[in-house]
């Protein structure tokens, strides 16, 4: 019996030193001093033992007991220890590393363009409006004075979703919305994506923006125009900037013209920039034709306006120098991380 406990006592220490891990103790604890682990059977063999031997069994048994009993704790402890030892090791904070950098974005170019042109026209008191970039025919072409079989059409090729419904060829459609609505007078710029079916190469793309403008008063004059038009190119290109207005036609305007910035690279005296000529072309105006007019249900005998259309990414370039239209749509990081 001695003998027995010796071994029983000797098997279970070994096995405690070779383990490794919780659950391991645990089943070597159920092995040996659960309800039916080894030394449990030792107590009930006791009633083959002689009576008179049975304290002394039984002490044996109880400090076979006690010793394992320890040693669980014990290396329960070690265990723990070397557990939480790793868990530190593992979370220590090197406070010489390099940190991590906060990579913040910005605005895109375009959108600084744009802000830049909607401040300097709600500075002079316009609202900014927008229109739906899916556009019916009827207002794209038809009430902007362009019927079908016009030629004006063939340079604004766009996107038919059906007969009657095209994706916006340009902003101006956003004029005719606003006149519709009968609220006079109007001081507005429409921004907004527009749509044509051209090739992408470094100044076309079949998606891109403009910023439409209208006013409709009572006495506007081509003058109105001119002098609101030469103020904007000052604000936007600095105050020796002038402005040329060169004859053009338009289908919505008349008389129309297109306005020309002295170029502010050179200043006027010619460049690599303007082409040598010191002109830069920047949009296309005119006074609002009185069948645009008409359409829209304003009496063109009492009231007039002018209209004007700027490309955003023709300012967004010419503002930052960019030469090729692609680099604004490619989301390159360290072409857009330059502005
Ligand atoms: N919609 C014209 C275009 O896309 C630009 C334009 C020119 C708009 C003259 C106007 C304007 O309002 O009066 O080419």
């Amino acid at each position: 019996m001695k003998d027995q406990l010796e071994k029983i006592k000797e098997d279970a220490l070994k096995q405690i030193e070779a383990s490794d891990a919780l659950e391991k103790l645990n089943e070597i604890r159920v092995a040996y001093l659960g309800k039916k682990g080894e030394l449990t059977s030792v107590l009930k063999s006791m009633k083959d033992v002689p009576p008179e031997e049975r304290p002394k069994v039984g002490q044996m048994v109880n400090d076979a007991r006690a010793i394992i009993e320890n040693r669980l704790e014990e290396a329960k402890a070690s265990l723990a220890k070397k557990a939480r030892e790793e868990q530190i090791r593992r979370e220590t904070i090197d406070v010489t590393l390099p940190a991590k950098r906060n990579n913040v974005g910005h605005s895109h170019p375009n959108t600084i363009a744009l802000e830049e042109v909607e401040r300097i026209f709600v500075g002079m008191g316009y609202e900014v409006v927008e229109g739906p970039e899916v556009e019916y025919d009827l207002y794209n072409f038809e009430k902007l004075n362009i019927p079908k079989n016009h030629p004006a059409r063939d340079e604004q090729d766009t996107f038919y979703i059906n007969d009657n419904i095209v994706l916006r060829s340009q902003t101006s459609p956003v004029q005719v919305r606003t006149m519709e609505q009968g609220r006079l007078p109007i001081r507005m710029i429409a921004p907004g994506r527009v749509f044509r079916s051209d090739e992408v190469d470094a100044t076309h793309s079949p998606s891109f923006h403009q910023i439409e403008g209208l006013v409709i008063d009572k006495n506007i004059t081509f003058a109105d125009l001119k002098g609101t038009l030469a103020d904007f190119a000052k604000e936007l290109f600095g105050p020796e900037t002038k402005v040329k207005f060169r004859p053009h036609h338009f289908p919505f305007t008349e008389p129309s013209a297109e306005v020309d910035v002295t170029c502010f690279k050179c200043g006027g005296s010619g460049c690599r920039f303007c082409k040598g000529s010191g002109w830069i072309e920047i949009l296309g105006c005119g006074m609002v034709h009185p069948n645009v007019l008409r359409m829209s249900g304003i009496d063109p005998d009492e009231y007039s306006g002018f209209a004007f259309g700027v490309g955003l990414e023709r300012i967004a370039l010419l503002k930052y120098e960019i030469d090729d239209m692609r680099l604004l749509y490619e989301n390159d990081i360290r072409f857009l991380r330059q502005f």
